[in-house]
């Protein structure tokens, strides 16, 4: 295997493992042939971001998992912006990576790269976000969670507790929505399941849904203007723990009881998200599990070694109420 010097990538962050990338045909070689440091299997990695305590914990799984598995990782930050992530992905299609996975921070406008990546024989394997494409040739398989299923998890929850969920006794159950970034798989879905499923029940409506980016400055903010705007919210819905979080400082700015004067329902189930779980300020959290470095190592030592992979591999994942979120936070690893 011919070894090659690493492309400087502007602009982008960068960590390598080593300053060497294997050309690969993309069907096995790598893999197949067995040990010995020129065998090491390459792997562009291109994340999303830093947004949320999730993604940290996400990214520091992968790396761990490369590492564990012998696994030369070059991971690039694309501090959520398309652009970066395309950047990146075409980086390692010069590199001559063995495999390319990455985490679309949206939905669309992937297959130009996807198509580069294909051309230059150089499998890719999606992880975390999906991607509209309808070529589906253009990766090998999609590793991550089901968010319609979230987004309906944390929809039950809420129909199912409705009534202690109305906390003005008004009859009426008036839920705020905080998106995840506009565009990306996991907000699209999780308000699909979301709705799909409060619909069941016609007391229960949204007033108001707008994106917090993820971000836990971005819920509190998104937050604090929802207060502004009206004054009988009984219910949040945040797509991620850290908008939720966010969510509770504008809430407790405001005067008002985070859990009892406003219901919380959270999705991913990250160390701080949990904590205020077992506290009561938060209400419900549909799990999202961010550690997909083992599966994804194994994917692509499968992919390059030319084995038959499934092409969707979904995340298993539980829901936490308090008294459960309180059992397991000492244990949390993230
Ligand atoms: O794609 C997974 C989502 O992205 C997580 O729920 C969120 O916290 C992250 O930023």
């Amino acid at each position: 295997m011919i070894k090659k010097t690493l492309v400087a990538l502007s602009a982008i962050a960068l960590s390598a493992g080593t300053l060497s990338a294997c050309g690969s045909d993309g069907g096995g070689e790598a893999a197949a042939d067995g040990g010995g440091s020129d065998d090491t299997i390459t792997m562009g990695f291109a994340q999303v971001g830093a947004e949320s305590g999730w993604r940290t914990a996400n990214t520091k799984n992968i790396q761990e998992a490369a590492a564990e598995a012998g696994v030369d990782l070059k991971f690039s930050d694309a501090q959520q912006k398309q652009e970066n992530q395309i950047k990146a992905i075409r980086s390692y299609i010069q590199q001559k990576v063995d495999v390319i996975a990455f985490s679309p921070v949206v939905e669309t406008g992937w297959d130009a790269v996807l198509q580069e990546a294909k051309r230059a024989n150089i499998p890719v394997i999606l992880t975390d976000r999906a991607v509209d494409s309808e070529d589906t040739s253009l990766y090998k398989t999609f590793l991550g969670s089901d968010f319609v299923e979230e987004g309906k998890k944390a929809g039950q929850w809420l129909v199912d507790n409705a009534a202690d969920a109305d906390v003005d006794g008004d009859g009426d159950i008036n839920v705020v929505e905080l998106q995840g970034t506009t565009g990306a798989a996991p907000a699209i879905d999780r308000k699909e399941g979301f709705e799909e499923v409060i619909a069941a029940n016609g007391e229960i409506s949204i007033s108001q849904s707008q994106t917090g980016d993820f971000t836990r400055d971005g819920g509190k903010q998104v937050m604090e203007a929802f207060l502004q705007s009206e004054d009988d919210i009984d219910v949040v819905f945040a797509h991620n723990d850290d908008m939720g979080l966010g969510a509770i400082e504008a809430i407790e700015a405001a005067g008002l009881v985070p859990g009892e004067d406003v219901k919380i329902i959270t999705i991913d189930a990250v160390k701080d998200g949990m904590t205020a779980l077992s506290e009561g300020k938060i209400n419900f959290i549909v799990e999202c599990s961010p550690l997909l470095g083992p599966q994804l190592m194994d994917l692509a030592e499968k992919v390059l070694a030319g084995e038959e992979v499934p092409t969707r591999v979904v995340t298993e994942e539980t829901t936490f109420t308090p008294e459960q979120a309180a059992e397991v936070l000492a244990e949390r690893q993230y």
